[in-house]
């Protein structure tokens, strides 16, 4: 793996190096169609993030009923000393997804890192932030990767040595993976940070019924579009011929599983041509695109001790509604 990385790594040198880890690549066709021909029809939430789809995120991050991120970039601001005095200086600071946002900014103003490793496996986005980042940040030696940071990640070899490793992973991400993934990638960051490491988390919690289904069922019908947008995505991909008209947005917190499910509801009974298969939906038929697990807060530190990390600070806001978790390797 170490050597294939090597030949991939595109240096712009300058202190900016990019790495394209990203050698798989993915059987989309069979995914899409086997997630839709099965009884419980689903559509892995990836596909929400298409040019358009990745702008109505950003929409619904600025939603009045939309809190963790506001929430998360105003814990990051309020303890931003506190995060120093655990990171210590000169670490380096690995992200786990794309590095376009606020959060990081504030993050690499207080650390003031060694190195920064952003993960994304959107190249030209991950490419095109880094290079902006360094204009911010011309102190900054960046090592943009791109990969699929679900599976467990290479870090590129010409890292500094012997430097703290800090993994950090806001927006509550962990809670769009199914249980069993979510602690393979946990697992897998504390291999990747090591036995000196730690991983700052944002962590969505369990709260107010009303409050978590305002945030996924918002006025202004920006979290439908979304929602709906994967399929439009889908038409493109698979030549599809889906009409968004003939679904609708269903998303409702499960207390059971402690998730919201965002589901599409087929209106009407069709058939739906993708990738030259005829898809059928029933009318009432549903579609899963997303869960997004909530955590309680001990719940949550207990999960982290299964994948090697303690538990040593939980930075909350004064309603409860988001948390930052400071993880350490143990
Ligand atoms: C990216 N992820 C953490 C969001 C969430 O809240 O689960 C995605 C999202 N889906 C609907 N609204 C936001």
């Amino acid at each position: 793996m170490q050597s294939k990385v090597q030949e991939r790594a595109i240096e712009s040198g300058d202190g900016l190096y990019f790495y394209d880890f990203n050698s798989e690549i993915q059987d989309q066709k069979k995914e899409i169609l086997t997630g839709l021909k099965q009884n419980n029809k689903k559509i892995s939430a990836k596909y929400f993030y298409d040019e358009k789809g990745s702008k109505l995120f950003e929409d619904i991050t600025n939603l009045p009923e939309y809190y963790p991120t506001r929430t998360e970039i105003s814990l990051i601001n309020k303890y931003r000393q506190e995060i120093l005095e655990k990171a210590g200086e000169h670490s380096i600071l690995i992200e786990y997804g794309s590095g376009a946002s606020t959060k990081i900014r504030l993050l690499l103003d207080a650390l003031k890192p060694k190195a920064y490793v952003p993960m994304d496996i959107s190249k030209d986005f991950l490419f095109d932030c880094a290079i902006e980042l360094r204009k911010q940040f011309p102190w900054l030696e960046i090592h943009a990767t791109c990969l699929d940071y679900r599976q467990p990640a290479t870090l590129p070899e010409r890292l500094p040595d012997g430097f703290k490793k800090v993994g950090f992973f806001p927006g509550s991400s962990l809670g769009n993976f199914a249980p069993e993934e979510a602690l393979n990638f946990l697992k897998g960051v504390r291999t990747t940070v090591g036995d000196n490491g730690a991983f700052l988390i944002g962590v969505d919690l369990v709260k107010d019924n009303q409050v978590l289904h305002d945030a996924y069922n918002d006025e202004q019908g920006v979290t439908a579009n979304f929602n709906l947008n994967i399929l439009d995505h889908l038409n493109k991909v698979g030549a599809g011929n889906f009409n968004t008209q003939n679904f609708s947005h269903h998303a409702f917190f499960n207390e059971e599983k402690s998730r919201i499910e965002m589901h599409l509801i087929s209106d009407i009974d069709q058939v739906v041509s993708l990738f030259n298969e005829r898809l059928i939906f029933k009318k009432n038929e549903h579609i899963i695109t997303e869960y997004s697990y909530k955590f309680i807060p001990s719940k949550f530190s207990e999960f982290a001790m299964r994948a090697g990390f303690e538990s040593k600070q939980i930075w909350s806001d004064e309603n409860k509604h988001f948390a930052l978790f400071w993880l350490e390797a143990i």
